[in-house]
């Protein structure tokens, strides 16, 4: 009888691994094609590439590790307190089991594939994952020195444009990603008073009240608008069918640089791509930026919160979000709040990462009615526990460097595209 049922026993464990034991070709490849190749592969962000079983199999421990820990692929947003996201690369439970599996099977290539993988590549055109840009806009080269603070430097570039131009999607094209800590490319109109008097195409550093103090009256969307940021872990992604953003007429792009230095002088030269809309959109898309600048964060605190909201007055859709934070960024969750006070999670970041400072693109966008609000929590760690902090004995305020923080959530919204923007907010 215990003969018996040992011999069942084997057979039973030697059914399953036949038909669970996963191989590299059949099985792994799929999901690294799909959910890492976008990293992976020559040319992109990762160190390594897996493109094929050759170059995939040294690295199979250090797959197994990041996939169970849950670091790789990174992705921070919390599955149950957001809503869905379609450029959600994290894994399903059985993708990570078959990593996982295959790992521990000894990374079996399994039959061998007669054409050599293929890299998965959405981009078109090498240069840009986007296709043949309308228009390139060339940050001028910047020397980046050796070492130090480098105070964010500000470029203007006319863009000459006759006519209001709408645009279906950007793409910054980063030269030495090691020394970008983050670009932002704005929009200014004419008679704007955003860094205004400065020469086109030369270097400047204005001060923070010249870059903040708008003229009285001034309609902040009238004054400037956030075209396009670029930060570690960026990808490009068009906005919706019939959504755009908008470049009125004589308008220039100002470019807002933060180089960081890292022991070697370096000259960036990056780029940023425009792609003209081939209709006029029916939706209008802007950035907001749902900020609370006021804060002190105590020294050795680990958890400090921060508070910031907007109110909208006309109808919206929230398309896109985008927790920003520094060193000591430790959470954020942004939560919709209808006028009559019901609560609908967007994003919930439990553990953000400044290295991966993602833009969540909802798969749905969320409608929100005039009334409506949009609540941003930030949690900050200032405590030595946090292994990224520059120095928890210090007090910490709103500042441009990474030793000081930042609590904005990047939002982008759609709305009709006849409503003046600076009508959107209450
Ligand atoms: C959005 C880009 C991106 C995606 C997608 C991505 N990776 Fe990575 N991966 C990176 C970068 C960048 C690094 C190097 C820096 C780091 O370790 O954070 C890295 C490093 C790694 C490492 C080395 C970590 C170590 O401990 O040294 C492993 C293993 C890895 N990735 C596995 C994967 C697997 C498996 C997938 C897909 C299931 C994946 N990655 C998807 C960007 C990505």
């Amino acid at each position: 009888m215990r003969r018996f049922a040992f011999l069942l026993t084997t057979f039973a464990a030697g059914l399953l691994s036949a038909a669970t034991v996963p191989n590299f070709s059949e099985h792994v490849y799929p999901i690294v094609r799909a959910k890492c190749q976008g990293c992976h592969q020559p040319g992109e962000i990762a160190p390594m590439t897996f493109t094929s079983y050759r170059d995939t199999r040294p690295w199979a421990a250090a797959i197994r590790t990041a996939v169970s820990r849950g670091t790789m692929p990174p992705w921070h947003a919390d599955a149950q307190a957001s809503r869905a996201f379609h450029n959600d690369r994290s894994l399903t439970a059985a993708e990570r089991e078959t990593l996982t599996s295959w790992v521990a099977a000894g990374a079996p290539e399994g039959p061998a594939r007669d054409d050599p993988a293929p890299v998965s590549t959405d981009a078109p055109d090498k240069a840009w994952r986007l296709g043949k840009p309308d228009l390139v806009l060339k940050v001028p080269s910047f020397q980046v020195p050796a070492k130090g603070d480098v105070p964010y430097t500000f470029f203007i570039f006319p863009t000459k444009l006759e006519k209001d131009t709408w645009i279906h999607a950007a793409e910054w094209r980063i030269d030495k990603r090691r020394v970008v800590h983050h670009m932002n490319a704005f929009v200014r109109p004419p008679g704007s008073s955003y860094v205004e008097g400065y020469p086109a195409g030369v270097a400047f550093v204005p001060t923070i009240a010249q870059r903040r103090n708008g003229r009285q009256g001034e309609g902040a969307f009238a004054r400037r608008e956030l075209l396009l940021g670029y930060e570690p872990g960026y990808r490009p992604i068009p906005w919706g069918p019939r959504q755009g953003k908008l470049i009125p007429a004589g308008s220039d792009v100002v470019f807002e640089c933060h180089f960081d230095t890292n022991g070697e002088e370096t000259v960036d030269a990056s780029e940023l791509a425009i792609y003209f809309a081939k209709e006029p959109p029916v939706e209008r898309v802007v950035t907001l930026s749902v900020q609370n600048m006021i804060f002190t964060i105590p020294p050795g605190d680990p958890a400090y919160r921060s508070d910031a909201t907007v109110t909208f007055a006309e109808p919206v859709r929230v398309v896109s979000v985008q927790p920003h934070m520094h060193l000591r960024g430790k959470a954020m969750k942004i939560e919709a709040v209808d006028p009559a006070g019901r609560k609908a999670g967007v994003i919930d970041v439990p553990r953000y990462d400044f290295n991966w400072q993602t833009t969540y693109f909802l798969r749905d966008p969320l409608p929100l009615a005039p009334g409506a609000r949009l609540d941003c929590a930030a949690w900050f760690d200032n405590s030595p526990n946090n292994k990224h902090n520059p120095d928890p004995r210090t007090a910490v305020k709103w500042g441009d460097q990474s030793r000081d923080e930042m609590h904005i959530g990047f939002v982008e919204i759609a709305f009709d595209a006849r409503v003046d923007a600076d009508r959107l907010l209450r």
